[in-house]
């Protein structure tokens, strides 16, 4: 059975999660334990305002995406979010690089700060997006200013299709994909599956998610005429990592 949201979101301390793990799924370790993990994901979850849509679960990815791409240079990484909204996933990736204290991290962070594109949507809807969602309550002046305590951190405005001079460099770490919508997904993976260094994570949020159709189609497309080899992991969170070889 599933809970409607409005008794969900009052359960405390979790979301609703499907009977899917079998029995061990009591013994399973906690990501809440990792001190660490936590000091760098309480403030998202828990700041007011809310400044991510993203919960532990998926920040958590995006921890361990961090870890390896620090595993493959002593300087770095270099990372990009392409999707920003209020700004919270891109501090959460800054934050560590700051705790991890990693020489010469950068982070592009790239939103329209406007919602949607009326460009990206041709037919005018794709599932429940249509053009201006996720344009309130954010702008670009705002969420400069929230991340302007990590120098390192590049805030762009545009449609990723129109900023490829923001995103030119060809040794990403880590890249956070979080566009929603087919077109932007599709040009993201195909810009970015070429430009990261070698063992680079993609972490693509939504896959997984019914009211973002064109995020798994996006995949399915550019893995097939991708001419590096990319390992893909379809996570339980929603997301997709792919590993570029
Ligand atoms: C789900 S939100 C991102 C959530 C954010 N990563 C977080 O941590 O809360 C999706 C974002 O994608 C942005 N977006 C959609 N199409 C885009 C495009 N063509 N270029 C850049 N950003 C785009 C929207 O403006 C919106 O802010």
């Amino acid at each position: 059975m599933r809970l409607p949201w409005k008794i969900v979101r009052r359960l405390p301390d979790h979301h609703y999660v499907p009977r899917i793990y079998g029995r061990s799924a009591g013994k399973m370790r906690d990501i809440r334990h990792d001190e660490r993990f936590m000091r760098a994901a309480d403030p998202v979850v828990k700041g007011e305002p809310r400044r991510s849509l993203l919960y532990y679960d998926r920040l958590h990815t995006l921890y361990q995406a961090f870890e390896n791409a620090c595993r493959l240079s002593d300087v770095g990484p270099h990372m990009a979010e392409i999707g920003v909204f209020r700004g919270g996933g891109s501090a959460f990736l800054a934050s560590l690089a700051v705790a991890f204290e990693r020489p010469g991290a950068t982070l592009v962070s790239l939103d329209t700060f406007e919602g949607h594109a009326g460009a990206d949507l041709p037919t005018g809807r794709e599932a429940v997006h249509v053009p201006g969602t996720f344009g309130d309550r954010t702008s670009y002046d705002d969420v400069r200013d929230y991340l302007s305590a990590y120098p390192f951190v590049n805030v762009v405005q545009g449609r990723v299709q129109d900023r490829t001079e923001a995103i030119g460099r060809n040794d990403y770490g880590l890249v956070h994909l979080d566009v929603d919508l087919y077109q932007p997904m599709r040009f993201g993976l195909d810009w970015f599956i070429q430009r990261m260094a070698s063992g680079g994570t993609i972490v693509v949020d939504d896959h997984g998610f019914t009211t973002c159709p064109g995020v798994a189609q996006a995949v399915d497309e550019a893995l097939s005429v991708a001419t590096r080899p990319v390992a893909k992991f379809a996570l339980l969170t929603g997301q997709c990592v792919l590993v570029v070889v």
